[in-house]
């Protein structure tokens, strides 16, 4: 491999990397805005200056390769001149609104700010202001805080396929907005917020909920569809507040969709039912799980079992129940389900050109892998239901059946149920996943199930163990 000197270090580095990854790599950290790994470079902030021997003006590194025996600074008095010189520039405008900013703590702006900027500013001009403005129901925009890094605008053209984001005017009147003011369209807008190294562009869903640092970050999968995204759950307290993207180059790189960003919602949702409850006339009358569980057994006594499995449990729970059913309830046909329309992997397939797939659980081809057949294949004569879901699985209809469900249901289902044994989502187990491409990716714990939610395998050995309730 050629080298190149960094600081005075020898570094090797593949051909074609730029200088912020090959010193990165070593564990030298180049301040930056306008870079980004997942989007064309367009050196346009400066903060990424070096000083390169034999060059007589600096470079920025973001946009030069290094080449055999290329020799560079990346904190020579030059450079930290430069650094120094383009934080004042782009801090002229900015007001000090770290304080009520949804950015702060995780902003670049405010960390390049703090380690390469000067603690006054001389400007004593007024700063150009501008109204908080929607645009559309994903994010909120302040253009105060804008540095014109247009990673915005390279995210739309390059990323979400759209030109949405667009400069009008021009110096110090510069504005990033919609072309004509209307609202974002792409399904991926909230990528907009990770992207922009500032807090001019929020999430409406996050915005004012929570610092940051007081959030923990859990790494999983999303469940939103059989690409299986991957994702950080940052929550608080047992409640989840916002989802981000986790860096995965051979499944999403850097990208989530709106769909799996918001998806968490349900988890914390209070028409969440997050007791054994049985449903009589309508009513929802909470139980005891001793209660819950015999009268579940009852129903199924002896009869003819359709058991439906969402394609939204994971591989051990799938394991457990396919052990579990032949020896405990014999006469039960099992199959799985998932999306209205993707009934197998044979029906899955990309939904738009960037990551969306079809099926929207994460574990159809992982199901299917296991051995279960899709429910539109379920004979007739069934006499009662047990459905399993993890939370995303959309219930089919269960033509009248008496219906017992385990795992996370909402107060709208209890219609189609009379027993509900309330269980554990994505954000509350381990597990694994198998994407559309054969992935197997792990989903971690993030919180605890709610109330008196259950783990499968919990309700499961209860099911074995349990005498009926009022036996000696
Ligand atoms: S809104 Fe954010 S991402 Fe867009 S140009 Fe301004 S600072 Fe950059
Ligand atoms: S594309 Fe699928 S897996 Fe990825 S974030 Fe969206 S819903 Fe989740
Ligand atoms: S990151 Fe290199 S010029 Fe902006």
């Amino acid at each position: 491999m050629p080298k190149c000197i960094i600081d005075g270090r020898e570094v090797e580095f593949t051909p074609g990397k730029n200088i912020i990854e090959v010193a990165k790599e070593v564990g030298i950290s180049i301040p930056f805005f306008c870079y980004h790994p997942g989007l064309s470079v367009v050196a346009q902030c400066r903060m990424c200056a070096v000083e390169i021997e034999k060059m007589p003006k600096l470079q920025t590194a973001c946009s030069t390769v290094p080449t055999e025996g290329m020799v560079i600074k990346t904190k020579s008095d030059r450079v930290l001149q430069a650094q120094k010189a383009t934080m004042e520039f782009l801090l002229i405008n900015h007001p000090l609104d770290c304080p009520i900013c949804d950015k702060a703590g995780e902003c670049d702006l405010q960390d390049n700010s703090f380690g390469f900027g000067d603690a006054y500013s001389r400007y004593t001009e007024e700063r150009r202001t501008y109204m908080d403005l929607d645009m559309g129901p994903v994010i909120k925009k302040n253009m105060n805080r804008c540095i014109h890094c247009t990673r915005c605008i390279r995210f739309g053209d390059e990323i979400a396929g759209i030109r949405e984001m667009v400069a009008v005017q021009r110096g110090n009147n510069t504005e990033i907005t919609t072309s004509d003011g209307r609202a974002l369209e792409t399904d991926y807008a909230g990528n907009y917020a990770d992207i922009c190294p500032t807090g001019s562009l929020t999430l409406h869903d996050f915005r004012f909920k929570k610092r940051v640092w007081f959030l923990t970050k859990t790494a999983t999968v999303c469940e939103g569809c059989s690409r299986g995204c991957n994702i950080d759950l940052h929550h608080d307290a047992g409640v989840i507040q916002r989802c981000t993207p986790r860096e995965n180059l051979a499944i999403n790189k850097y990208w989530i969709c709106d769909e799996g960003r918001f998806n968490f919602h349900y988890v914390n949702d209070e028409s969440r039912i997050t007791d054994p409850v049985l449903v009589e006339a309508g009513h929802l009358n909470s139980v005891e799980w001793a209660s819950g569980l015999d009268q579940a057994r009852k129903l199924m006594a002896g009869k003819k079992a359709l058991v439906l499995l969402g394609s939204d449990l994971t591989q051990e729970e799938g394991k457990l129940l396919k052990e579990f059913f032949p020896k405990h309830l014999p006469n039960a046909q099992v199959f799985h389900f998932g999306t209205p329309g993707v009934s197998d992997s044979k029906s899955d397939a990309d939904a738009d050109k960037i990551l969306k797939r079809k099926s929207k659980t994460a574990n159809l081809h992982g199901m299917e892998s296991l051995g279960f057949k899709p429910f539109e294949k379920a004979p007739a004569g069934c006499e009662v239901a047990l459905v399993i879901r993890g939370g995303r699985a959309v219930v089919p209809a269960l033509n009248g059946l008496r219906a017992i469900g385990i795992g996370v249901f909402q107060k709208e289902h209890a219609k189609d149920f009379s027993v509900i044994l309330p269980g554990a989502s994505f954000a509350e187990k381990d597990g694994t996943v198998v994407n559309f491409a054969g992935h197997e990716q792990k989903v971690a714990r993030a919180i605890t199930p709610p109330g008196q939610s259950k783990l499968l395998p919990e309700v499961l050995m209860m099911w074995i163990n349990q005498k009926a309730v009022g036996a000696a």
